[in-house]
């Protein structure tokens, strides 16, 4: 009997924890930050400056993701390729980051209270999603979403994908009477082929209403991609995922 639950209960949750993570994050569609993605490589060691350099070190693509492919030694998920399918692993997950960014556009001053757009541009990651997330600060671990310190999101943000059409499949999926004012958001459905340099990438434009204390805020993007998008087992253990964060820019709110 025990035996007979144990499976269903694999049966049930198997699948399920298995979708998320290569297609973004389906189900967890709210405000968040970054720190969720612990799993993923950091683009830059700067990114967590008070933690100790050595773990800072540790999380950026070279140690945390390549290493492991290169590993010989179990519970690496790579251990069954070959030295060379591992290389060609790496040199593929090298091109993405090379031709991935992020960039975020905001007034550099406005009145508190005061409606402004602020627009975030990315590009890169294999898809078939791409993650964006505004926030208040360039930090893995401790940046907040840009609503905490009183930036309201006004309205759903309006995302555009590759191919330059608008697209609400993100916020289709929140449940029924719930607000999508979010800071955190996915384009989906984005093609991937390195030999076209035809990558996901697109727009998401924020509405926001100025906080109305004034003083110099920061507002940075979150972005989250895939360099493997394998389906083997193993997945989970992969640290293929990227948080590359764009500058922080300055807003003054008089
Ligand atoms: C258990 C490890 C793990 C955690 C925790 C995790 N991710 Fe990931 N994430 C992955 C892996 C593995 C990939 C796939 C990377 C790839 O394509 O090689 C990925 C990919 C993604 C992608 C790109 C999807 C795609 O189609 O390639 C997004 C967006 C993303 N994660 C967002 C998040 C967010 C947001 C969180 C926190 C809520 C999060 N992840 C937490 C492991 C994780």
């Amino acid at each position: 009997m025990k035996k007979a639950l144990f499976s269903l209960l694999f049966t049930i949750a198997a699948p399920s924890a298995a979708l998320p993570y290569p297609n973004g994050t389906p189900m967890y569609l709210t405000d968040t930050g970054p720190f969720c993605a612990s799993c993923h490589s950091a683009a830059r060691a700067e990114y967590m400056p008070e933690a100790p350099p050595d773990f800072a070190k540790a999380e950026v693509p070279e140690t945390k993701h390549y290493a492991l492919v290169r590993s010989k030694l179990p519970p690496s998920p790579y251990i069954e390729l070959t030295d060379d399918e591992k290389e060609e692993v790496i040199r593929v997950a090298r091109l993405i980051d090379s031709r991935s960014s992020v960039t975020v556009a905001a007034p550099e001053s406005v009145k508190a209270g005061d409606e402004v757009v602020v627009e975030v541009k990315a590009r890169g990651g294999n898809g078939p999603a791409i993650g964006i997330m505004l926030v208040d600060r360039a930090l893995r671990f401790q940046s907040r979403p840009v609503s905490s310190s009183g930036w309201q999101v006004l309205g759903e943000p309006e995302l555009m994908g590759q191919d330059g059409k608008p697209q609400r499949s993100w916020f289709e999926k929140r449940g029924e009477g719930l607000p999508s004012n979010l800071n955190y958001a996915a384009l989906e459905g984005q093609e991937f082929d390195l030999e076209k340099d035809l990558l996901p990438g697109g727009t998401v434009t924020y509405r926001l209403r100025a906080p109305m204390a004034p003083g110099v805020y920061t507002i940075a993007a979150a972005f989250l991609y895939g360099t493997e998008n394998t389906d083997k087992a193993g997945f989970f253990q992969r640290p293929s995922g990227r948080i590359l964060f764009s500058e922080e820019v300055e807003v003054r709110v008089e």
